[in-house]
């Protein structure tokens, strides 16, 4: 067994102008990054992936979280679930990699069958050769195991521990800051969805996505239409924090056509956008004409995969602009790679105490070290009680 480390968290919790960042420790020690994956992100509701990868009935897609092997599945009724992607017989894996279900998940080791809603529905020579039923094996009592979800703005949010707060009232600050944008949300598709393999720790990419300090230096492309001034900070403490932009400019094509509007915003968003970092893991942005959502899925201390879709306000946006909005956006976040990884490799310098926040700049992202260091103290003390 490793060692388990424990970091002292006070200093994060000071005034913004004394506060310390998280320690290093949070960055590159695996026992800490198991013991934030119970506090933050089973705990909690992250987000798993969208119901856009599993468009048809018996979709089927395996998705290991922070080290969870788990499977998002559309059944027959269309309602996606997520289960533990695991036989209730002897653990099997049960789905490999994603496909459709046609009939039953068949587990491929002893070959029992549950339906796409998780039912265990055929248990084949269970009783011995030719007898598919024993009194010892109840099926009714082995179906998939199933992991509390809630679909909202098309991500696929998990609560593994089923203790968080129902997600309406969890979520209650960003549902409310976002109201306006209760509309239908499309995908766009295969040319509108990608990964990037990051090598830093999860936190890193939340931390540089809440704040709009780092654009004149890493996005001069968009600081030179959107500029540093034009920004402001979104705070809201113990649940997300972000940025947003009083000057947002539409994507034209040569003939000047842009994406239609998601229908009925306000005035507000004639010319803003917002980006917000909804704690623990979904990044999202909205824009008048088009949303994304950025799932960042914690791999190791310091490996993260970013899984990046982009939605319209209609189903027949146009193909050749949809490319062209997701090249600018992947050139916009590849240029912000070389900041978490370097941040990443600064965390092994033995000196390095958490840093210092700028007062002025660094509130979003101070709220969110703020509010991991809360969950882990709570998770520490809930651990020692249970002792
Ligand atoms: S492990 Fe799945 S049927 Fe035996
Ligand atoms: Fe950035």
């Amino acid at each position: 067994m490793s060692e388990k480390s424990i970091t002292d968290l006070s200093s994060v919790h000071r005034p913004i102008e004394l506060a310390n960042g998280l320690p290093n420790a949070h960055y590159t020690d695996p026992s800490i990054f198991a013991e934030e994956a119970q506090a933050v992100l089973f705990n909690e509701w992250a987000g798993l992936g969208v119901t856009a990868e599993v468009p048809e009935p018996g979709d089927a897609l395996p998705v290991e979280f922070a080290g969870i092997p788990l499977l998002m599945l559309r059944g027959r009724d269309g309602t996606v679930r997520v289960f533990q992607n695991i036989c209730r017989h002897r653990g099997m894996i049960l789905v490999e990699e994603p496909r459709k279900i046609e009939g039953a998940i068949r587990c491929p080791y002893h070959s029992w069958c549950y339906a796409t809603d998780g039912r265990l529905v055929s248990t084949p020579h269970v009783g011995g050769p030719g007898t598919n039923t024993h009194a010892g094996v109840d099926r009714s009592t082995l179906g998939l195991i199933e992991v509390r979800s809630h679909i909202w703005r098309d991500v696929v949010w998990i609560n593994i521990s089923g203790q968080a707060a129902a997600f309406e009232d969890a979520m209650a600050p960003v549902i409310a800051r976002w109201a306006e944008f209760e509309t239908p949300l499309y995908h766009g598709g295969d040319d509108s969805r990608f990964d990037l393999k990051v090598r830093c720790n999860w936190k890193l990419a939340v931390e540089n996505y809440c704040e709009s300090y780092h654009l004149p230096w890493v996005h001069p492309g968009l600081n030179s239409y959107s500029r540093l001034e034009d920004h402001y900070h979104i705070e809201a403490p113990q649940h997300h924090s972000g940025q947003g932009t009083r000057v947002y400019r539409q994507l034209q094509d040569d003939v000047g056509r842009v994406f239609p509007d998601f229908p009925g915003l306000g005035p507000k968003w004639d010319t803003a956008a917002e980006y917000v970092s909804v704690f623990p893991n979904v990044l999202l942005g909205v824009h008048r004409d088009h949303a994304f959502v950025i799932l960042l899925m914690p791999q190791a201390t310091n490996e993260t995969v970013e899984k990046v879709h982009i939605y319209y306000a209609s189903p027949d946006s146009d193909a050749s602009l949809r490319a062209r909005n997701t090249a600018q956006w992947k050139d916009v976040f590849v240029e912000d790679l070389f900041v978490v990884e370097g941040m990443q490799r600064g965390r092994t310098a033995p000196g390095f105490d958490g840093g210092r926040f700028s007062p002025a700049m660094d509130g979003p992202t101070h709220l969110f070290h703020d509010w991991v260091a809360a969950r882990v103290e709570n998770y520490r003390t809930q651990e020692k009680a249970a002792e």
